[in-house]
């Protein structure tokens, strides 16, 4: 649910983000902010560190834009976390990622509870190691009644494979029901995305400078707006993500059409 931005206490006076958030029209705030979270390795790399306390860093950086999402009464933050092909990685970086979620929702559960976030896991769920899906689901139901951000997690995610997911479930609701392929619509089909009922990302962010989408939300990105920051993500904080809502908000949004839009104040799906 967007709520009334409440910056108070939160953005220290003088700072960098308080001179970008007086800036900010609180009026047209993005609904919803996906981030594809990436360089932990450089970051690490560049200080001569394993890629791991790349990784380790970049909780830091999660817990400061989830609480400025929140604060700013955003929907919906979607980060990328995990992907599908990130089982690729060697198997100490695997263990070292999923040890993390487990140490981030236990340590966070009070911050979370605090900023009225609703935490949500999406993706592959199944292929998770049970402990760990164990402890999200925890932290899942635990934050279930707040009313505030949704903040999803992308974990063994693919925007492949979330579309191959859903045509299978849409498929199984169809033969159910005995209908036929005239049913479907982009409506219906939408409705068996992980993201079912959550407005679409109007703004996308990727961090460390790299161009690609890399298989993130690509049914729901159809008409976000697209900001890259050079900002690894483990330096990643308030400020950045003030900057990238800056940046959408000197957009103007055409959902196809020739009349221009503000951002901000799109129609969802228009
Ligand atoms: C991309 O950087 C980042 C990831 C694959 C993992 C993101 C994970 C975190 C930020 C920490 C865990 C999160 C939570 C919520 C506990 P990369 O390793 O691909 O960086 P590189 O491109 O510089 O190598």
């Amino acid at each position: 649910m967007q709520r009334k931005p409440d910056l108070e206490g939160f953005i220290a006076p003088g700072s960098r983000a308080a001179e970008l958030a007086v800036r900010l029209d609180l009026t047209r705030l993005p609904r919803h902010v996906a981030i594809i979270m990436d360089g932990n390795g450089r970051w690490a790399g560049a200080r001569g560190l394993p890629r791991v306390m790349g990784h380790r860093a970049g909780i830091e950086s999660v817990r400061d834009t989830v609480e400025c999402a929140a604060r700013l009464g955003l929907e919906a933050l979607t980060l990328y976390a995990f992907s599908v092909e990130n089982w690729k990685r060697p198997p100490l970086e695997v263990r070292t990622l999923m040890g993390l979620l487990q140490e981030y929702v236990h340590r966070e559960i009070q911050t979370l509870q605090k900023n009225e976030v609703r935490f949500r896991p999406m993706g592959r769920l199944q292929d998770l190691y049970p402990e760990v899906l164990r402890d999200l689901r925890w932290a899942e139901q635990e934050t279930a009644a707040n009313q505030g951000l949704l903040f999803q997690l992308a974990l063994s995610y693919g925007g492949r494979a979330e579309i191959v997911d859903a045509a299978r479930a849409l498929l199984a609701e169809l033969r159910q029901g005995g209908e036929g392929p005239e049913a479907i619509d982009e409506e219906r089909f939408a409705r068996h995305l992980y993201t079912a009922g959550v407005p679409d990302p109007d703004l996308m962010i990727r961090t460390s400078g790299e161009l690609r989408i890399s298989n993130f939300l690509l049914w729901q990105i159809a008409y976000a707006e697209i900001w890259v920051t050079e900002t690894l993500w483990p330096d990643f904080r308030r400020e950045h993500l003030i900057e990238g809502i800056l940046a959408f908000q000197a957009r103007e949004r055409r959902f196809g059409g020739i009349v221009s839009m503000p951002a901000g104040k799109g129609v969802q799906g228009a």
